[in-house]
């Protein structure tokens, strides 16, 4: 069983709503992850995004709570962002929690009300902050019961699944929605094909957790590439 892990700074609690950009790992080069996690946090990242598929919920598989325990021994100082994309995320958190998750986001496609704020409280009593995720094609209403429980409403501009994907330009107008229903303690997060282009629009919209994968960790100069997606020094 891994060590219990070091406490970091949350980086959602004490956020006053500045942009944050999540890299997403599912872009690194797994054969020198934690490096390569290390090198995008040094260039500029603010915390790291790590996408936990089970071939069940969406047609693929990532990685378990090992690799995660693994980079955040190689990145303790990294906040990290966990995105649960799998049928049953209750089975998950404790283990996630384990291997240094500051936070878990599960989607609202796969539980009832009672069950998804069970499992908010189960996180918070494990020590994280938990997210509620929305596909594309789920209405805004899909989240009405829970949206004021949780501490981050994470809208998917892609189909979960895959890095690399085009951004579905639709999202903006259900994110435009969610934006002015959160309270300034709610984080609200996109997710999927996001970079230097529409990162603007994306903030426009009242996002405050930009995720980025193959665009910056894709990039030729990643640092410049992180900036531009917060908005500075673009
Ligand atoms: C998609 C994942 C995303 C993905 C983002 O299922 O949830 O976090 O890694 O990657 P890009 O930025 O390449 O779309
Ligand atoms: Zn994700």
């Amino acid at each position: 069983m891994t060590a219990a892990p070091q406490k970091v700074r949350n980086r959602f609690t004490e956020s006053d709503g500045s942009p944050i950009v999540s890299a997403s790992i599912l872009s690194a080069d797994f054969a020198r992850l934690g490096e390569d996690a290390g090198e995008i946090m040094q260039l500029g990242a603010d915390i790291l995004h790590v996408d936990i598929m089970d071939g069940h919920f969406v047609p693929n598989i990532s990685m378990g709570p090992s690799v995660c325990a693994a980079l955040h021994g190689a990145c303790p100082e990294a906040f990290l962002d966990v995105h649960l994309m799998v049928t049953d995320p209750d089975a998950y958190l404790e283990p996630f929690a384990r291997a240094g998750a500051g936070h878990c986001t599960f989607h609202t496609e796969v539980a009832s009300t009672e069950a998804l704020l069970s499992m908010r409280d189960r996180c918070h009593d494990l020590g994280m902050t938990a997210g509620i995720a929305i596909n594309p094609e789920t209405p805004a209403t899909a989240i009405d019961p829970v949206i004021d429980h949780f501490d981050m409403v994470l809208v998917m501009s892609v189909h979960p699944g895959f890095g690399g994907q085009s951004f579905i330009d639709k999202v903006l107008a259900k994110t435009r929605s969610i934006a002015p229903r959160l309270r300034p303690d709610q984080r609200l997060e996109m997710d999927g094909g996001i970079g230097p282009a529409n990162a603007e629009e994306v903030r426009a919209a009242g996002c405050d957790v930009l995720v980025a994968g193959s665009a910056v960790f894709g990039s030729e100069d990643r640092a410049a590439t992180i900036a531009q997606v917060r908005g500075h020094g673009s």
